[in-house]
């Protein structure tokens, strides 16, 4: 059974109050869950498209490739570098992007295992992506909603993920309790490199993102995971190109390319880091 304690109205920042299956605020604003448990808490005057975020096509797609566990290793670096205090029993965790709700699952099930128990809430823009993610694991709560706006009172959360996401600092900021974490995942200079060569004519620098650090926090800790994974079928390098931005980029040549390939082996490079939201200091 998801909660779904503890949200705040998209309109109007009032707390939402659950009545069997919606949440409601004082001034009568009333989100009707889904059937598979999840709310949508986007209001149509926050959307700047009519269906935002990734498209039914690329969720399915994303789904396939990753419940093949090619990025299992990257689940297991994400728990090996979470550090250790805020790995205990009660912490609550938003996963800021969470598209159809791979990581959230594995995390909370290995935690499960070692007897910790944390609490998850899973917001992506994406309905198809929530959708999907409500049927993979009903002990979580599933948001439509955006990162620019999340539909959450302060401090409401003591770790924020942002896997392969587009972080907004001050609304996590907001979001987080004194002193909690966020964790960013990106792709490090080599990932998919060998797909990259044969999508484009020559492969760009790479350029880091946040090297002069984010405001409101502090980076912890910073870790690269490399390893080598294999697809052994077009569908497979298909829903990988799909769920990367390059099925968009690549020119057509590069993507005609990619279509001719049956297998390839491919590197992972991802990097990690951990950051900690600074107190603002009161001069008053
Ligand atoms: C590259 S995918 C990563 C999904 C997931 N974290 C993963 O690694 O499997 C990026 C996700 O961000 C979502 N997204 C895009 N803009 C967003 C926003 N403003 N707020 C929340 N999610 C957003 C997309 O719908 C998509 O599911
Ligand atoms: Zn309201």
């Amino acid at each position: 059974m998801t909660t779904l304690e503890n949200l705040s109205c998209p309109i109007d920042s009032a707390p939402l109050s659950r009545y069997e299956r919606s949440l409601k605020c004082e001034h009568g604003h009333t989100y009707d869950l889904a059937k598979t448990g999840y709310v949508n808490l986007l209001p149509v005057q926050n959307k700047r498209s009519k269906d935002p975020g990734d498209s039914k096509d690329m969720v399915a797609a994303r789904q396939s490739f990753l419940n093949q566990d090619c990025y299992f290793p990257v689940v297991e670096a994400i728990l090996s570098s979470w550090p250790k205090k805020a790995l205990v029993d009660g912490i609550r965790v938003l996963d800021a992007g969470c598209g159809e709700g791979y990581y959230l699952g594995k995390i909370g099930k290995i935690l499960h295992d070692q007897k910790i128990n944390i609490e998850r809430v899973g917001l992506d823009i994406s309905k198809w992506a929530v959708a999907a993610a409500s049927k993979r694991d009903k002990s979580v709560s599933w948001l439509v909603g955006s990162n620019a706006s999340l539909p959450v009172p302060d401090e409401r959360f003591d770790v924020i993920l942002c896997l392969f996401g587009f972080p907004i600092f001050c609304e996590f900021s907001r979001a987080l309790s004194k002193s909690g974490l966020l964790l960013l995942v990106e792709s490090g200079p080599d990932h998919l490199i060998e797909l990259r060569k044969i999508l484009y004519p020559s492969i760009h620098d790479y350029k880091p993102t946040h090297s002069d650090g984010v405001a409101n926090f502090e980076l912890l800790s910073e870790s690269s995971e490399n390893y080598s994974f294999a697809l052994n079928s077009q569908v497979d390098i298909q829903n990988l190109l799909s769920m990367t931005p390059h099925i968009h980029k690549a020119s057509y040549d590069g993507r005609e390319a990619v279509k001719q390939l049956e297998s390839i082996s491919l590197t992972a490079d991802i990097k990690l880091r951990w950051y900690q939201k600074i107190e603002e200091v009161n001069h008053a």
